[in-house]
């Protein structure tokens, strides 16, 4: 079956494909790239670089999520391939999470970097102003949800990783393959 840019019922289109894949390369590239920062002392070289590049990359996400949450509202969505009542629910709500995960991990790490006030540069391109702080000791507070929340969009992200794979190999069933841009199992 020729894959097409929206969804059907039968299958993910090339847009869905192609923001699910971008976004997962990036997210998993910006958890270890996080921890790192973490590490750094002032004085680092990386200081000046890497935490610019986090936060620029960052705020192309947010772009992508925006975009990606629109085109999910105009487009079919593929039928849930398990068939349990059960099953299904437990595949909404794991989804479900994964973008509310996406968007608080986004959101705090905007409110750590504007906490100052500053705007954020990226990739000195174009600035995100700061938006006054909301809450008390923000930059301490979003840090903390920050580390949490993307933390658990890793491992949610993990186990959803397992279940396509089980799905592919032991039940073998289109739900990775519809996911791809491989017309196999189609
Ligand atoms: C899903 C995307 C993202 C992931 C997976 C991610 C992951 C992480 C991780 C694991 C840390 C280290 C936290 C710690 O050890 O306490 C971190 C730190 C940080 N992130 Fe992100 N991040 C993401 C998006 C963003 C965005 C959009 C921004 C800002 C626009 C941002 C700004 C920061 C800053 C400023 C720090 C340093 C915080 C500190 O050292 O206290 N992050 N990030
Ligand atoms: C940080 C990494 C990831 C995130 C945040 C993520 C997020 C999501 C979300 C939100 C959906 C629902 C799409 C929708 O219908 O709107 C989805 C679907 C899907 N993801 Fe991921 N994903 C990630 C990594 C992976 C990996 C590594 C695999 C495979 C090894 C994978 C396989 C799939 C498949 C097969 C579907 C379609 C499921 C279905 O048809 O029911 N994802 N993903």
């Amino acid at each position: 079956m020729a894959i097409t840019i929206k969804n059907t019922r039968a299958r993910y289109g090339l847009a869905a494909i192609s923001l699910h894949w971008l976004m997962a390369l990036i997210i998993i590239g910006m958890y270890p790239l996080g921890l790192y920062i973490d590490s750094l002392g002032y004085y680092d070289a990386a200081y000046k670089t890497v935490p610019h590049w986090h936060k620029s990359v960052g705020i192309m996400l947010m772009i992508l999520l925006v975009i990606r949450l629109l085109w999910r509202t105009i487009s079919v969505q593929p039928k849930v391939l398990v068939h349990s009542a059960v099953q299904k629910r437990v595949v909404k709500i794991a989804h479900s999470s994964l973008y509310f995960l996406m968007a608080v991990a986004l959101l705090s790490g905007y409110m750590i970097s504007t906490a100052d006030g500053r705007a954020i540069a990226v990739f000195n391109w174009f600035e995100i102003p700061a938006l006054p702080a909301v809450i008390d000791e923000q930059e301490d507070v979003a840090g903390l949800v920050h580390y949490w929340v993307t933390t658990s969009l890793i491992i949610l992200a993990g186990a959803h990783a397992l279940a396509a794979l089980k799905h592919h190999f032991i039940n073998k069933d289109k739900t990775l393959s519809r996911m791809l841009v491989s017309t196999s199992r189609t």
